[in-house]
C-alpha cells in the first residue's frame, strides 16, 4: 500500500515556535505498523529523522508518540487501522514532555514523578529466610497496574498535565497504587497520606478517562487513582480539599438534584480556611460581571424527589 506520514519536525538548532510537518509518501506492506513507517523513512527516504525504539513488540514502551492526535506505541499501530491505501498519518512526538529531536521526548520529568512516589517495595519486621509470601489473590490484584511499561502514553495525553505540570500525572499514581495494595508494603498509610495531602496528588485528576483510553496495557491508571481515593478516605485520610469536593458534590446533589456551585466552591475550600475563601472572591467577582454566578441559595430541581430515591437504592444496595 501507498502511505503519507505527515511528521512533526523539530531541530533544537532550528527550532521554530510554530510545528512544522514534513510528508514522507512510501510503499510499504499492509501488514507494516506506524514504527515500520517511519523506519523505512529513516533508513530509505530521509536519515535525519530521529525517532526511539527498541523491541518492535510493545514491550519496551521506547516507541511512544502521537499518532492522528492520540499517544499509542508506534509498534502496536497497524498502518490499515488508520488509513486506507493513499491515505495520510500524522505522527508527533508524545506531549507534555520537552521535544529533544522530532519524535523524541525528553522524559526526565516523567521519571521525576515516577521516582517521587517510591516506586519500590518497603518492608518491615525481620527478614524472613526466604522470601516475603504474598496470595496468589493478592498479587492477581496488581496485575493491572505491574503491566505497565513506562511508555509515557498516559502521561502524554493527560489533560491536567497539560494545564498544571505539578500533577504527578497518572503513571506515577498507578505506581504508587501498586504498592498501596502490596500486602508485603508496610507504609501503605504512609503512601495515602502523602498522596492524599500533597499538591499535585490523588486529588487532582479530573477523571478524563483519556489515561484509560491511551494505555495500551490496560493498566487503566484512571481507576487506580479511584481505588486510592477510596482507600485514602477509608483510612480517614478526608482533611483535603479533594475530599470535601466530593463529598459536597454528593450531598448536593442528593439534596437539591442538582449542583449547588456555590457551595461546592466553599466546602472544597473550607469554611474555615480564610486565605482560600478570599482567594476565590476574584472569580466571583469576576462571574457576577459576567452575569455567571451561579444563585446563592440552591434550587431544588423537579425532580430531586426521584434523585433522592436513586440514592437510596443505591446507598441500601451497597449497605
Ligand atoms: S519498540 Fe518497544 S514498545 Fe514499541
Amino acid at each position: 500500500m501507498n502511505i503519507t506520514i505527515r511528521l512533526q519536525r523539530f531541530d533544537p538548532e532550528t527550532a521554530t515556535p510554530i510545528a512544522i510537518f514534513q510528508e514522507y509518501t512510501i510503499e510499504i506492506s499492509e501488514v507494516a505498523t506506524v514504527l515500520d513507517a517511519i523506519i523505512k523513512i529513516h533508513e530509505e527516504v530521509d536519515g535525519t529523522v530521529a525517532m526511539r525504539y527498541s523491541c518492535r513488540s510493545s514491550i519496551c514502551g521506547s516507541c511512544a508518540m502521537k499518532i492522528n492526535g492520540s499517544a499509542a506505541l508506534g509498534c502496536k499501530t497497524r498502518l490499515v487501522e488508520l488509513a486506507e491505501d493513499g491515505g495520510t498519518i500524522t505522527v508527533q512526538p508524545v506531549g507534555n514532555l520537552p521535544t529533544v529531536k522530532d519524535l523524541v521526548a525528553d522524559f526526565q520529568p516523567f521519571w521525576d514523578k515516577i521516582r517521587s512516589v517510591n516506586p519500590y517495595l518497603t518492608t518491615s519486621g525481620p527478614e524472613p529466610e526466604f522470601e516475603r509470601i504474598a496470595s496468589n489473590k493478592s498479587m492477581s490484584n496488581l496485575l493491572t497496574a505491574v503491566n505497565c511499561i513506562m511508555c509515557g502514553c498516559c502521561f502524554s495525553d493527560c489533560t491536567v498535565l497539560e494545564v498544571d505540570p505539578t500533577f504527578m500525572g497518572p503513571a506515577a499514581l498507578a505506581k504508587a497504587w501498586r504498592f498501596v495494595e502490596d500486602p508485603r508494603d508496610s507504609t501503605a498509610d504512609q503512601r495515602l497520606n502523602m498522596l492524599n495531602n500533597t499538591e499535585g496528588g490523588m486529588w487532582d485528576c479530573t477523571r478524563c478517562m483519556k489515561c484509560v483510553e491511551v494505555c495500551p496495557k490496560e493498566v487503566a491508571p484512571m481507576d487506580r487513582i479511584m481505588e486510592m481515593r477510596e482507600a485514602a478516605i477509608q483510612t480517614g485520610n478526608t482533611n483535603t480539599a479533594g475530599y470535601r469536593h466530593t463529598e459536597s458534590f454528593y450531598n448536593s446533589v442528593k439534596k437539591n438534584g442538582r449542583l449547588d456551585e456555590t457551595r461546592l466552591a466553599i466546602d472544597s475550600a473550607g469554611w474555615t480556611n480564610l486565605p482560600r475563601l478570599l482567594d476565590l472572591a476574584p472569580i466571583g467577582i469576576a462571574a457576577m460581571r459576567k452575569g455567571k454566578l451561579p444563585p446563592l441559595l440552591p434550587h431544588k430541581s423537579e425532580d430531586h424527589k426521584k434523585v433522592q430515591e436513586l440514592y437510596e437504592s443505591v446507598e441500601n444496595d451497597s449497605d
